[in-house]
């Protein structure tokens, strides 16, 4: 079989292909790497993969396979080609570990019979069918050890704080972050709340006593809110506070997985493996109320909703 990680990388990759390697080894399938996701798929970069290839990885964030963000994959003649490969090289099967667009292209391959099993990782959460995605439980702590650091210099200096996070149009990392981080507000792309509320949210806090306070900003609300630099400008001229901005950026992506993602990649890559042992095929492996399931292909879209709203209420509800 081969394996491919591709789209943004995610923290737990790594762990993934380890147990896909090393369970697929037991079973009797051998395994060849596919470096830079679909880029090398089309391309044929590709290396023999054993147990001990994969020796000492568990511990790291990035994929030591590295991965792609792939244009030529979106255009017929990239996907030919890609086909093409997994022809020439004889792959019985691929499994495909990634992101949203990434399972959208494993669903293109399944379509023209290719025999493929995908694996969700996104550090956004937001893959329809799987309540978690390797590399989820990494990203939102690391944005908990930054809103840690961030409060101790914003309760020093009394400021309000725009801590701007990833997740594309899911809110999913700025919810559950801001919640485990004790944010007073959290702006996310699922709740629309202009800037004049969000003024007015703030004017209140203060009101009521406290004498700084965390706003995490998830990257999807400035489409429609302005960039958090332009947020931060607003909040300034209506409430005459200081105001800062942290753009956390890619640092959000790196880092040594935690124990829920090694653990979460290690039962879908070895789930893949006997998947693929077993001749099942086209669907994702995925997590539902605490058992791994098989969702097909088809199925796997953008979450519209990524975040439990319930939850969002919870975090203004302690912000008192
Ligand atoms: O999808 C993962 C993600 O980190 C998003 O949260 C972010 O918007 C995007 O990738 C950044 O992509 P790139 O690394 O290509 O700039």
């Amino acid at each position: 079989m081969g394996i491919l990680t591709s789209g943004g990388d995610a923290p737990g990759m790594n762990a993934a292909v380890r147990a896909a390697v090393r369970r697929g080894w037991e079973l009797g399938l051998e395994t060849m790497g596919i470096r830079r996701g679909y880029a090398g798929l089309i391309e044929g970069d590709i290396v023999p993969l054993t147990p001990r290839d994969v020796g000492g990885i568990i511990e790291y964030g990035g994929t030591f396979l590295h991965t792609a963000r792939c244009p030529a994959f979106l255009t017929e003649e990239g996907r030919h080609k890609a086909l093409e490969t997994i022809e020439r090289e004889g792959f019985e099967a691929l499994i495909v570990i990634g992101g949203e667009g990434s399972l959208k292209g494993a669903r293109w391959l399944a379509e023209r019979g290719g025999k493929v099993v995908g694996i969700p990782a996104s550090i956004d959460n937001d893959i329809e069918g799987t309540e978690l995605a390797v590399g989820v439980d990494t990203a939102v702590n690391t944005v908990v050890w930054a809103l840690n650091r961030i409060r101790d210099t914003a309760l020093a200096h009394e400021r309000v704080f725009l801590v701007e996070v990833m997740g594309r149009e899911s809110g999913y990392i700025a919810l559950m972050g801001g919640l485990a981080g004790g944010a007073e507000i959290v702006l996310v792309p699922e709740v629309e709340v202009s800037l004049e509320e969000l003024a007015q949210r703030v004017s209140a806090l203060y009101r009521k006593g406290k004498h700084h306070s965390i706003i995490v900003v998830a990257e999807g609300v400035t489409a429609r809110l302005g960039s958090t630099g332009m947020i931060a400008d607003f909040l300034r001229g209506r409430t005459g506070l200081e105001v800062r901005v942290t753009v956390l950026g890619h640092l959000q992506r790196g880092g040594s997985p935690t124990a829920t993602d090694r653990i979460l990649a290690s039962r879908f890559g070895a789930q893949a493996a006997e998947d693929v042992k077993a001749g099942l095929f086209g669907h994702m492996v995925a997590w539902q109320r605490g058992e791994i399931v098989r969702v097909p292909l088809e199925k796997v879209n953008r979450k519209e909703v990524a975040i439990d709203l319930r939850l969002y209420e919870l975090v203004h509800q302690l912000a008192i």
